[in-house]
């Protein structure tokens, strides 16, 4: 592909440890060279960014596009959902490859691949998420590391017969993909008695969104991180935590991190945005808080802040996991309506993959949470050094891939669901004012979101063949 060279002068340019105002040219899908008063011939496209940060594209290494979950598939395809992406200033996603019951985790691979291939966006990896462990698993997840670029795994603590492993199949991954160099990343929660609390609080009789949260409480959090935490311990693995919610599981985090165990984790926006107020009714329009783990109080949004500040959680990344409130293009499939007379069949997740840095940048930098360089680490540059796609991708530097954000803090927005990207019918940021704006959007050197105009293609987004994490 060709690709246009740009001159983006005059950016205040902001990496995880830099803030400096320069000129930034791009060529041959890399950031060629960064300088004060780069001169140019009329054949360079020149952009003015006075007054805008220049940013690295932002990394959402937690995405659920087209996930087949149970008897439900999110309602974002790979198009519309890397588009959304890419209208929010994200460039590069990972999102995940299902082993099923019957194929190899190098199936897994091949079949997102295949449908991913023509539809992406913005560049795109998978972790591969492992149900089942036996030798011949573990000999294809050594190949996926060694050959195809993938080297990170998801788990389950939650979700029994679905989703589940036990903890010897945790265990034997954390030995061998430690080893090797990759990462085990993990949704701590503890399957069995949140699945007996719920069957409970039905037979009570007890069917409204509210008891999705009721019957996921924070202290089953919290013991499932702890165990994650020992087993990765006793493995001599790094171990990351997804989507963590509360203190109850933090302080397992914190705790193992002050001894010297290299235990990572992330949390997502929404439980920096919302509390549980919001299940204080019987309402079926509180299905689309039903996510996993569900918000938590404001004083875990308190600790999680201060985690987020002091490096106790190093990512925010969005677990978006969009759902219709009404029947989406894939009917009933992909929409919370399969739960309106029972709690448990509403599919859990919501979006967030385009308001991410948006609204981020408003409640963390803003109102003086997070630095300007901590909001990239954040989204960023750390999320790319944890999953090997470091320095390709991350930051703002001479050879890295020039996926570049131009962000204008100084004005604001309104968000709506109809002016937003992704197939899903609604958003939780609904008519929420936010300071700060995506003006344009970069993908190697290809300007692919200028402003509300979309120049972007789909197929132009490319599979990037990791390497080994970069914990510590
Ligand atoms: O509610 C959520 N998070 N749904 C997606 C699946 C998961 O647990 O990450
Ligand atoms: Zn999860
Ligand atoms: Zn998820
Ligand atoms: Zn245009």
């Amino acid at each position: 592909m060709t690709h246009t060279t740009t001159l983006i002068r005059n950016g205040r340019i902001i990496t995880a440890s830099d803030d400096y105002v320069a000129d930034v040219l791009l060529q041959d899908g890399k950031v060629h060279t960064i300088g004060k008063g780069i001169e140019v011939g009329p054949d360079v496209r020149v952009v003015d960014a006075s007054g805008l940060y220049v940013l690295p594209g932002g990394v959402d290494t937690h995405v659920h596009l087209e996930n087949v979950i149970g008897p439900t598939i999110t309602t974002d395809t790979f198009a519309s959902g890397t588009k959304a992406a890419a209208f929010g200033g994200t460039t590069t996603i990972v999102d995940f490859a299902l082993q099923t019951e019957l194929d190899s985790p190098l199936g897994a691979i091949a079949r997102a691949q295949r449908s991913a291939e023509s539809q992406v966006n913005v560049d795109y990896s998978l972790h591969v998420i492992i149900k089942r462990v036996d030798e011949q698993v573990l000999r294809d997840v050594r190949h996926a590391m060694h050959f195809e670029g993938v080297t990170s795994f998801k788990m389950f603590m939650a979700y029994p017969g679905v989703m589940m492993a036990d903890d010897a199949s945790i265990f034997r991954m954390l030995r061998q993909v430690g080893a090797d160099g990759g990462m085990v990343a993990l949704h701590a929660e503890n399957g069995t008695v949140i699945d007996l609390l719920i069957k409970e609080a039905l037979e009570a009789g007890h069917t409204s969104p509210r008891y999705h949260a009721l019957t996921r409480p924070s202290l089953m959090e919290g013991e499932a991180t702890h165990r994650g935490i020992r087993l990765a311990e006793l493995a001599q693995a790094p171990i990351y935590f997804v989507h963590v919610s509360s203190n109850d599981a933090l302080k397992h985090i914190v705790s193992a991190r002050a001894e010297g165990i290299p235990v990572f984790a992330e949390t997502c926006p929404h439980y920096l945005l919302f509390d549980d107020s919001v299940y204080d009714n019987d309402d079926f329009e509180t299905a689309k808080y039903v996510m996993t783990p569900p918000l938590r109080k404001p004083d875990d949004q308190k600790h999680l802040w201060r985690a987020l500040r002091y490096d106790d959680l190093q990512v925010i990344a969005t677990d978006h996991c969009p759902f219709c409130m009404k029947e989406g293009h894939l009917g009933l499939r992909s929409s919370k309506l399969r739960g309106t007379k029972n709690f448990a069949e509403i599919p859990n997740g919501a979006p967030g993959i385009e308001t991410r840095l948006v609204s981020l940048f408003d409640i963390g930098v803003m109102q003086g949470k997070l630095s300007l360089n901590r909001f990239v680490e954040l989204t960023s540059t750390t999320p790319a050094k944890l999953f090997g796609l470091f320095p390709k991708k991350g930051t703002v530097a001479v050879g890295s891939d020039a996926d570049i954000v131009l962000f204008n803090p100084n004005v604001s927005q309104t968000i709506h669901a109809k002016h937003l990207h992704s197939n899903c019918d609604h958003t939780l940021l609904e008519g929420r004012s936010l300071q700060g704006r995506v003006e344009k959007v970069f993908l190697r050197g290809n300007l692919i979101v200028d402003g509300e105009h979309w120049h972007g293609r789909e197929g132009m987004g490319q599979f990037v063949k990791r390497g080994e994490v970069r914990a510590f």
